[in-house]
């Protein structure tokens, strides 16, 4: 497995907000973790990139493990360079006073492998969103919601990783864009990333991923592939309208 979740316990200070979850990413899939408001998504991809609190909370028990090694030690810049994970965080996050161009430049400059490969992930991202490539010299806080979206992303593809965390990319976008940006990550999962992604609209999600978790209260409470969580009553009821 490369990402290993195993009876992760956290802390809020005094709150625990995942109480000894466990669930899995294996390479080269789509994963989707689903849940209502509150139910530790967030915390938990936080957990994962190994954010210090308050951002992420306070692992009191169990493991989070990056190709069977535990990460439970490691510093959050480490995830991103050595193990090649990156967040695109809810709310995205971009720089709103810089260019789409500078937006994407920035998160290369940790990067070793050299210029001709900054280049051509710079052609990649252009060509998978082209509403970006037409915006490059735009200030980003003019972007539309889901041109912001759509460059966190290309933010993330731009530090070259292979692992990316996505906290519910379809927010605040129309049904076609999320359509657009789904299809995007499948074709990026098609070109080898694996991917987790964190959403409240579970139909969209197990449309694309292949497995799916359900996260409720700090919890999970249902899993499996993508067809037989679409077809669980308790799922249906809960999260898929019935
Ligand atoms: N920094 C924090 N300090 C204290 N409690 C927190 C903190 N961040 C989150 N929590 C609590 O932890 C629980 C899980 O929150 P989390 O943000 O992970 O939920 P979520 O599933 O991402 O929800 P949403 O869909 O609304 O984004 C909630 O009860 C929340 O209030
Ligand atoms: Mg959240």
């Amino acid at each position: 497995m490369l990402l290993e979740i195993e009876n992760l316990k956290v802390r809020y200070g005094t709150i625990e907000a995942l109480h000894g979850i466990s669930f899995s990413v294996d390479k080269g899939e789509i994963v989707a973790l689903l849940g209502a408001n509150g139910a530790g998504k967030t915390t938990t991809l936080h957990s994962i990139m190994r954010l210090p609190p308050p951002e992420a909370p306070k692992v009191v028990e169990g493991d989070i493990r990056f190709r069977g090694q535990s990460i439970l030690t490691t510093e959050p810049y480490d995830v991103v360079r050595k193990m090649n994970m990156n967040l695109v965080p809810e709310g995205r996050h971009i720089f709103g006073n810089l260019s789409v161009y500078e937006n994407l430049w920035i998160a290369t400059t940790a990067r070793t492998d050299g210029q001709e490969n900054i280049d051509k992930d710079f052609e990649r991202v252009f060509s998978l969103f082209p509403r970006l490539a037409e915006r490059k010299r735009q200030q980003s806080e003019s972007l539309s919601g889901g041109e912001q979206q759509m460059l966190a992303v290309g933010r993330a593809l731009m530090s070259k990783c292979d692992v990316i965390l996505l906290d519910e990319p379809s927010m605040g976008l129309a049904p076609l864009l999320m359509y657009e940006l789904f299809r995007t990550l499948k074709q990026l999962n098609e070109e080898g990333m694996t991917i987790l992604v964190v959403e409240q609209n579970a139909r969209v999600a197990l449309q694309f991923a292949h497995r799916g978790y359900v996260l409720d209260t700090g919890e999970i409470v249902a899993e499996g592939p993508s067809a037989t969580l679409m077809e669980d009553p308790e799922v249906k009821k809960a999260y898929l309208g019935g």
